[in-house]
């Protein structure tokens, strides 16, 4: 958060809604539902692959952003194993972006000690891609900074799928097999997001309500943030809105809040229990 205040002055644009942002309680976990690019093309009368180019800078501020404010993971869904129905026009010119994304951001990556990961069937993307993915994956991997993982070839059925299979077979190998009992934990360990905090904050854009297959054993608590803003036009400051707005809410987890309203009838107001007892 630090980092954030610095690189902005008083009266700048965002600079209010930065300083309204209460550093101790910011999410861990963000993840971000990427989604809206087609439309922007759209929009301008231009191709959907123009959309999708025009969503490398959001990101690249969106990862700039998260590590100055020292939010712990950034989760961002990519690609999902149902895009592969679109055009392959459309899918090779992603798998183009995703490289050259790759390629720019390294030395960036490097230089403020990010460390990327990915989530998803990656052994099912183009070798190239792969290959690359992989490569940038080890020169960062002792980085100790914000954590991005791209959510790329991913889908929540399918992680829950492969993390029960992986399961199954350790269990066979290690002639488990019979007593095997699963459990919340055993199956979160198994998922690609083992060493991860659940999303805090599940942002999407482009105004869509709905989950579309992503993180769906971890979001059972997440915080939702649907955005009108479509991807390519999402900016520092809808970042910081989603914020401003994800600390008004008032995480239960299915319990009490924390700050009973104002004029609620007090716990334990044994007049009060009494009357209902008795009626
Ligand atoms: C999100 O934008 C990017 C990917 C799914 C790869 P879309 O391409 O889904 O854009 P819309 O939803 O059609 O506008
Ligand atoms: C979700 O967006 C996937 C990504 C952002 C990568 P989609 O555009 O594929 O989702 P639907 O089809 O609108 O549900
Ligand atoms: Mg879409």
């Amino acid at each position: 958060m630090k980092a954030l205040l610095e690189s902005l002055q008083p009266g700048q644009k965002d600079w209010d809604l930065a300083q309204a942002i209460d550093p101790a309680r910011l999410p861990a976990h963000i993840a971000i539902i990427m989604d809206g690019n087609g439309r922007w093309a759209g929009r301008r009368r231009l191709p959907r692959v123009a959309g999708h180019k025009a969503g490398i800078g959001p990101v690249r501020s969106t990862v700039e952003t998260c590590a100055r404010l020292g939010v712990k993971v950034l989760t961002l869904y990519a690609f999902s194993i149902e895009n592969w129905k679109r055009p392959r026009h459309e899918v090779e010119t992603l798998w183009r972006l995703l490289r050259f994304y790759l390629k720019q951001e390294l030395p960036d990556l490097k230089k403020n000690d990010i460390p990327l990961q990915a989530i998803g069937r990656l052994e099912a993307l183009p070798p190239q891609v792969r290959r690359e993915l992989e490569s940038v994956i080890d020169a960062t991997s002792n980085n100790r900074g914000l954590l991005v993982n791209l959510a790329i070839n991913y889908s929540g059925r399918a992680e829950i799928v492969d993390a029960l299979n992986s399961i199954l077979e350790m269990a066979r190998l290690d002639g488990s097999i019979g007593s095997l009992k699963l459990d919340e934990d055993t199956l979160s360990t198994a998922l690609y997001t083992a060493s991860c905090p659940d999303p805090d904050l599940l942002i999407r854009t482009s105004g869509e309500m709905r989950i579309s297959n992503f993180l769906l054993w971890q979001i059972a608590y997440s915080e939702l943030y649907v955005t009108e803003t479509l991807w390519p036009d999402f900016t520092r400051t809808d970042l910081l809105q989603a914020l401003v707005e994800y600390q008004k809410r008032d995480r239960r987890y299915g319990g009490l809040s924390a700050a009973p309203v104002s004029g609620a009838v007090k716990d334990g107001d044994e007049t009060l229990i009494e009357a209902l007892r008795s009626s």
